[in-house]
């Protein structure tokens, strides 16, 4: 009895050991050199393709020691129960944005159960790529550079304990993805770098976004259209352009954004704290059910936007009212500092005023020599709640 007892419990908890007991398929037997110069690709995809088709939980290892890698896909869909991409390596791309015929660096596609860990670093070494994109001042006449990471029809995901350096444009995409958890990341690049988004998010369903440094050049998280559920806690942002959501309107059938928490998280020197923008003359649309709580602001620009009339560098006519319909949506117990007179703004479209704005325990103290603050909402008549400084004045 007791024999048998424990042979079960053996078998058992060699079962839960499963991870640990993955097989693991190291680059260096494929012929991987850390010496920083040789391209890693070749050896990459070929222990990416034996890892895939194990049958056993499997791990492609990418040890200690500085590695070249020219842009790959890793594809699967794969044999094994579960795939775990361990970097604990410096991965260095090509500097020069020429040498790159796609529109990622390392992609991961069509793969359910991939973990991406490993303590190490992927630097997308970006200098080149920033001096000439254009992108911003010209968007339908530029070469996007390569976004370091993307996450392409991938489900249950996890990715963890790695730094992303200096991408060339954004550092993780995720598109058309569910159930992916984001944990324990850096994300840095100078804040004068062009178009490196921390993570953008499209399309995709059920991402956890926590605990993560995020210090770049753009938007900290952008979320694009067709994202629900999706939650971000102890998030610290800046340098950078702030968490947004949008911009959303610039085309025809662009799915809803639902469900959006943002939570415990802190702004440093950043352009924006929380944002939702939205293209004037647009399509129809919506983005509902957003919370913004418990957030501190140190020294934003604007901590609290809403701006239905999103339109840089003047690329588009204010003519027409967006008609992205905002409704549902929550900010609660925001304090510190705002560097405009305008800490909370709610610039509603006419064409498709808000519904349901809730606000309240603001405490946002305007650093600046500019005269008394105050906050303002037009298109909506916000309810209210708790403290209100600066005065909230509806328009
Ligand atoms: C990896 O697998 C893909 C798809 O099965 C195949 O096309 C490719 O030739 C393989 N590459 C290597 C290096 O084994
Ligand atoms: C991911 O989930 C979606 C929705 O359930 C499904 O259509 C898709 O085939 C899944 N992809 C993979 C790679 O498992
Ligand atoms: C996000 O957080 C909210 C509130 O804490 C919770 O109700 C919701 O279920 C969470 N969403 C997901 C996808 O976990
Ligand atoms: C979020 O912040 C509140 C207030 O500071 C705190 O009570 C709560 O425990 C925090 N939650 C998390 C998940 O960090
Ligand atoms: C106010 O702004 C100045 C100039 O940007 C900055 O140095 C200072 O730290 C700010 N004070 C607070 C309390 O945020
Ligand atoms: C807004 O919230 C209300 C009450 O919770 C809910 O009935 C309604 O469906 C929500 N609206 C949207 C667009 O999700």
């Amino acid at each position: 009895m007791d024999l048998k007892w424990n042979q079960w419990a053996l078998s058992a908890l060699f079962l839960l050991a499963g991870v640990a007991e993955a097989t693991v398929f190291n680059v260096k037997n494929y012929g991987a050199h850390p010496d920083g110069k040789t391209d890693i690709r070749k050896a990459l995809i070929s222990a990416w393709n034996d890892s895939c088709e194990s049958i056993q939980p499997s791990t492609v290892l990418i040890p200690k020691g500085t590695y070249l890698l020219g842009p790959v896909v890793l594809k699967g869909p794969c044999k094994t129960p579960s795939i775990e991409f361990q970097v604990q390596g410096l991965v260095q791309a090509p500097p020069d944005p020429a040498s790159f015929k796609t529109d990622g660096w390392i992609g991961f596609q069509y793969i359910d159960g991939l973990t991406v860990s490993g303590g190490g670093t992927f630097d997308g070494q970006g200098h080149k790529a920033w001096t000439i994109n254009n992108c911003a001042a010209n968007p339908h006449n530029c070469r996007m550079p390569p976004i370091s990471l993307r996450f392409d029809f991938v489900n249950n995901t996890m990715i963890r304990d790695i730094t992303s350096l200096n991408s060339k444009n954004f550092h993780i995409n995720i598109f058309q993805s569910n159930d992916l958890t984001l944990k324990n990341l850096n994300i840095l690049a100078p804040g004068d770098s062009a178009n490196t988004d921390g993570i953008h998010i499209g399309d995709s369903a059920r991402i956890h976004i926590t605990d993560i440094v995020i210090a770049t050049g753009d938007d900290c998280i952008s979320i694009g259209p067709g994202t629900r559920n999706v939650n971000v806690t102890r998030v610290i942002c800046g340098p950078g352009h702030g968490i947004s959501i949008g911009s959303l309107g610039m085309y025809k059938g662009e799915a809803e954004v639902n469900g959006v928490f943002v939570k415990n998280s802190t702004f440093i020197n950043t352009q924006n704290g929380v944002r939702i923008k939205t293209w004037p003359s647009s399509p129809v649309g919506t983005a509902s059910n957003i919370v913004f709580e418990d957030l501190i602001m140190n020294n934003v620009f604007n901590p609290v936007i809403l701006d239905q009339e999103y339109c840089p560098h003047l690329k588009c006519t204010k003519h027409n009212p967006s008609l992205v319909k905002l409704s549902n949506i929550t900010i609660n117990k925001i304090r510190g500092t705002s560097l405009s007179q305008l800490p909370v703004l709610i610039a509603c479209s006419r064409g498709a005023p808000c519904e349901n704005v809730k606000i309240g325990n603001i405490n946002l103290k305007y650093n600046g020599t500019e005269g008394p603050a105050q906050s303002t909402s037009s298109n909506v008549k916000p309810i209210l709640f708790g403290q209100q400084i600066p005065p909230f004045i509806n328009i």
